[in-house]
């Protein structure tokens, strides 16, 4: 697997925790070169020094900044002179029934789950067209496909990140560019932690009983990445075996 990953330029958003922290640890174990972005910068620097990594490849950004976003992408370019893959996967879940009204929480999902992918595509985007290569991957969800009540908002910004990823895909033909989007059903992460809604909240646990461990996902991202450059993962959907929705 490590044959089309060893000395790639890997750029992860939300790289701090869960499965970008994950999937730094695999990537960087098959000898790729990697750039890591979140707010934490404490837990970006814990893991830099674990990795091995250049002092200046981990920043402290907020992808719901495009300014910030750009200065990830610019670091993998001033640090390695390229990106061959970009990982948005920064994301948010404070699942909620809408008649809560929480809506400065839909706002932070369509902020960070949306406009931080669409922010990283703007800043991958124009390097890899010169390029005439590199491969864009987008985090979506189960919750991408299926939708279900507290989950409106959280299913409506992964929905659009398929949505974006597709019309991405049929665009980039021309420069050689592969598009790859990952729906995990439920795996074990920081990520219930964002829900306020305590019924929500309840729920969710008891669906997260079965949940996969975060490795899952760093394989599945390591397979789509490890394919030879004719081959362009689009979509790879997976779930606990026992998850039913
Ligand atoms: N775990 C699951 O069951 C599951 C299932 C389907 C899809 N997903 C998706 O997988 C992705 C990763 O989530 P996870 O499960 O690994 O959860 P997590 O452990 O909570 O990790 C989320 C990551 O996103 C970062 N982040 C959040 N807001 C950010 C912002 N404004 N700017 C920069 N970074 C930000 C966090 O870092 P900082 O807080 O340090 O900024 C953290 O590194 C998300 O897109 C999520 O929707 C997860």
């Amino acid at each position: 697997m490590s044959k089309n990953i060893k000395s790639k330029v890997i750029v992860i958003t939300g790289a701090s925790s869960g499965l970008g922290e994950e999937t730094a640890r695999l990537l960087a174990g098959l000898g790729a070169n990697l750039v890591l972005g979140a707010r934490r910068i404490d837990k970006l620097e814990k893991l830099a020094i674990d990795l091995k990594l250049d002092s200046r490849a981990v920043l402290k950004m907020d992808v719901t900044q495009r300014v910030q976003v750009q200065a990830l992408v610019d670091r993998a370019i001033e640090i390695y002179g390229r990106i061959d893959v970009i990982i948005n996967n920064a994301g948010l879940m404070p699942s909620s029934m809408l008649d809560k009204l929480k809506v400065d929480e839909w706002d932070s999902m369509i902020d960070v789950n949306i406009k931080g992918v669409l922010y990283g595509i703007a800043a991958a985007l124009p390097y890899m067209q010169k390029q005439k290569s590199g491969q864009i991957i987008n985090v979506s969800s189960v919750a991408g496909h299926k939708v279900g009540p507290g989950g409106a908002v959280y299913a409506g910004t992964k929905w659009a990140v398929r949505a974006i990823s597709e019309g991405l895909r049929q665009e980039v033909k021309p420069w050689n560019i592969r598009t790859t989007i990952v729906s995990p059903g439920a795996i074990a992460t920081e990520l219930t932690n964002t829900i306020t809604d305590e019924d929500i909240a309840k729920g969710m646990a008891k669906t997260y009983e079965s949940a996969l461990s975060a490795s899952s996902f760093a394989n599945v991202v390591a397979f789509a990445i490890s394919q030879p450059q004719e081959i362009d993962i689009n979509e790879i959907v997976f779930r606990p075996t026992v998850q039913s929705y």
